[in-house]
């Protein structure tokens, strides 16, 4: 794919707009992975807001939550979608039958709530499930569908998160395009997140994905993420298994979705918060922190801010990355590869899963990697924007990387003159003297 010329690609997605067979859902959403935050993983299905106002599932929180998103600088860096996930409900629908928030948490509506986000610059996110209730055991959409797609779309929700509990799977191929359908039929663009293929997952079923991809802008693939390495990288290897068939429907307009970003809370190290960044900016996945936007480390800020890995991520040919080498035995470290702007140009990925001892020797050729041209490429370690160089495709590279760790690289072809315009924010324009100046 990374030999493609520019004119390939743009034909293969005006083939993919004309054919049924790689149509994503059709509401001019998610072009690039969407960013954002969610309440799931940081604040689970904390209601006790006698006891802890501060961290209950309440329309403070999520106020609290925007403004910081703002004032912390995560929305200007792209994290645009802030969702409430589960409990946010009351445990009974009102006298029409329609959701509706619980009392005394949300005391002033959700639609008061999401002009408050709207009035952050941020979009709003919502969450529901096409069973009887959603996995907390709040109302779920069954026998609702229509009428909670436009109970949301009055709402002004921008993002629906769809899960799946309490549900018989073999309703799912009707059940979340039904969702899709209504959502249309409001006329309103609402991005939707779908939990589909895990459910099947779940139950032992394969995975159609390409009615996945018609009909959900971004699909869980795997179990809940938790705040742990072992939960990420568990992740990861799942897609590793799953690496071929994953990658060939993921593009603009729908993403694998391998479940938040755990960064910025408590149970990853320095290293391994960079290695998730690092990894889910490879996979082309949504970027979806969950946690306390108003109290985070420096340092994990600065990763989730690091605009060269998130332009990675965002990178607008969509390709997800793969696995390109494997080095030592048991997977223990790998080494990825992601076709990127500008023509010609990948990402590299190495990440290293020891678990002890110190940093890992690492030795490979671009060829290797099947990235291959005959004038070599300006290497850049991507975190720092530290430039390494010019690399034939035979010469070898060297680098340490540590434990539990990654090492990042973008590779741009050295006959790309304007080399380091990629790492400027969208929307930002430059003049061509600061350009120089930026230039290696
Ligand atoms: C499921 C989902 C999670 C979260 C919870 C809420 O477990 O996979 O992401 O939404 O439900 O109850």
């Amino acid at each position: 794919m990374g030999r493609h010329s520019y004119l390939e690609i743009t034909l293969l997605l005006l083939v993919c707009l004309s054919i049924p067979i790689c149509q994503s859902l059709n509401n001019g959403l998610a072009l690039t992975p969407p960013m954002g935050w969610l309440s799931w993983q940081r604040f689970r299905c904390n209601t006790d807001c006698v006891n802890d106002p501060e961290n209950c599932i309440s329309e403070q929180l999520i106020k609290r939550q925007s403004d910081c998103l703002v004032s912390e600088g995560y929305r200007d860096h792209g994290y645009e979608y802030v969702t409430i996930d589960d409990c946010w409900s009351a445990t009974e629908r009102d006298k029409d039958g329609k959701l509706q928030p619980d009392p005394d948490r949300f005391p002033n509506g959700i639609k008061k709530l999401s002009d408050y986000v709207h009035s952050k610059g941020l979009k709003f996110g919502i969450y529901g499930d096409f069973g009887s209730k959603t996995c907390a055991g709040y109302p779920g959409s069954e026998y609702h569908m229509k009428l909670d797609a436009q109970t949301f779309a009055d709402w002004e929700v921008d993002l629906l998160k769809f899960d799946g509990c309490n549900s018989d799977i073999k309703d799912a191929p009707k059940g979340y395009p039904a969702m899709t359908k209504y959502l249309n039929m409001t006329g309103r663009p609402i991005l939707y997140s779908c939990e589909w293929p895990f459910y099947n997952w779940q139950h032992g079923i394969k995975s159609n994905f390409t009615a996945i991809r018609n009909t959900c802008n971004m699909w869980r693939n795997h179990w809940d993420i938790q705040d742990s390495w072992q939960s990420v990288t568990g992740v990861i290897q799942y897609f590793v298994k799953n690496d071929k068939q994953f990658r060939s429907f993921a593009g603009p307009g729908g993403w694998n979705d391998p479940d938040m970003l755990v960064i910025g809370n408590y149970g990853l190290s320095y290293d391994e918060e960079r290695a998730q960044m690092a990894m889910w900016a490879i996979l082309a996945s949504p970027l979806i922190m969950s946690l306390d936007a108003c109290n985070v480390r420096p340092r994990s800020k600065s990763i989730l801010q690091n605009k060269n890995v998130i332009a990675v991520n965002q990178d607008k040919l969509g390709i997800q990355g793969s696995l390109k080498l494997v080095q030592e035995s048991v997977y223990k470290l790998q080494i990825w590869t992601r076709p990127i702007t500008p023509h010609g140009s990948y990402a590299i990925v190495i990440l290293n899963l020891r678990k002890g001892g110190g940093p890992s020797a690492v030795n490979f050729t671009l060829t290797d990697l099947d990235i291959y041209n005959s004038d070599g490429y300006n290497l850049t370690e991507t975190f720092d924007g530290k430039y390494l160089g010019i690399y034939k495709s035979n010469a070898t590279f060297k680098c340490k990387v540590n434990p539990s760790g990654v090492y990042m690289i973008t590779a741009v072809p050295v006959t790309y003159v304007d080399n380091k315009l990629r790492f400027v924010p969208r929307n930002e324009s430059i003049s061509s003297e600061k350009r120089q100046n930026d230039r290696i």
